[in-house]
């Protein structure tokens, strides 16, 4: 009876799986702390994409760790860029079975760790920043990525990117805007798994994790800017704000469960303080309830396989 009454259910599709690949890895290298999440070879990353494929998952979303980096991130938008490549070779590895995504922002690239370009005085510089995103769209449409995940929170982002992609006539190519993204403690662990080189912090482009009423802002802005589906990041700690765009929006709304939560119940869970698989399903569950009609989560395989196996 509690699951005929159930209200909330988890599905394999509304899941996406966030994964990294390094430039010139011939192994998976570990990332010490999001264990069991590793920065994957081209070789592994495919074979994570087909598992992901096979699991029914929503999608797999892209992060590239290239070797080197320079002002402008010019890796970002070079077809042999180990994003791109990547990008190539999941597509090749999995056809359409499982949507294939990018992460469209500068700081993986940049030699800075900020997410766009910078003025002579060191600030980012927004609007120079939105020519490279328009370029990295199209790098990107053009390996193969079929949602651009638009995570750098500049302004005018999503209207600059869906300008450049329909100028050159991918209207196929899809846009995820991360509108409501918090300057937030819990990408702690995201930093080391792209090895960034951040000094300083995001606060002048991220939104104030006290401002309820700007992450409802931010997503109806970019809905007006043509985003496909708008974001709420980090989930756990910002449910009001996700119910709050899921009550107001028009297109999907998404959910980033991010890094942070995700070392965080590994690490209780490992000092034997908290019920790992049930704290897992639960944090991933209320994140639904909360109103996202797709989650991000490091756990996205396991849990598709939980499902699947009917636990
Ligand atoms: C920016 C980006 C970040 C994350 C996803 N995209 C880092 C940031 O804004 O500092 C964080 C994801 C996570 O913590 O899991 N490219």
């Amino acid at each position: 009876m509690r699951r005929l009454v159930a209200e909330t259910r988890l599905a394999p599709a509304d899941l996406v799986l966030p994964a990294f690949v390094r430039e010139g890895a011939a192994e998976p290298v570990p990332i010490a702390s999001m264990p069991g999440v590793v920065q994957h070879s081209l070789d592994t990353l495919r074979r994570a994409a087909a598992e992901a494929a096979e699991l029914g998952l929503g999608g797999i979303m892209l992060f590239g760790v290239p070797l080197v980096r320079d002002a402008t991130g010019s890796q970002a938008t070079d077809p042999a860029g180990i994003l791109n490549v990547a990008t190539r070779a999941v597509r090749e590895e999995v056809g359409d079975a499982l949507v294939v995504q990018t992460d469209l922002c500068l700081d993986e690239f940049t030699d800075h760790g900020h997410c766009g370009v910078l003025d002579d005085r060191g600030m980012v510089d927004n609007d120079a920043t939105l020519e490279r995103y328009r370029e990295m769209a199209l790098a990107q449409a053009e390996a193969g990525s079929e949602i651009l995940g638009l995570s750098g929170m500049m302004d005018g982002q999503v209207a600059a990117v869906r300008d450049a992609l329909d100028a050159e006539g991918r209207t196929d190519t899809a846009v995820v805007a991360y509108s409501a993204k918090y300057a937030s403690a819990f990408y702690g662990p995201f930093r080391d798994a792209v090895e960034s080189t951040l000094q300083g912090d995001r606060r002048s482009y991220q939104l104030d994790p006290g401002n309820r009423r700007e992450g409802l802002r931010e997503a109806l802005i970019d809905i007006a800017e043509g985003a496909d589906a708008v974001m709420v990041k980090p989930a756990g700690s910002y449910l009001d704000v996700l119910a709050d765009v899921a009550a107001a929006s028009e297109v999907p709304v998404w959910a980033y469960q991010v890094s942070g939560e995700y070392a965080m119940i590994e690490a209780a869970a490992a000092h034997g303080w908290i019920d790992r698989d049930r704290a897992v399903a639960e944090s991933v569950l209320a994140i639904k309830r909360a109103g996202a009609d797709a989650v991000l989560t490091y756990w996205a395989a396991e849990l598709a396989a939980r499902i699947r196996r009917g636990e």
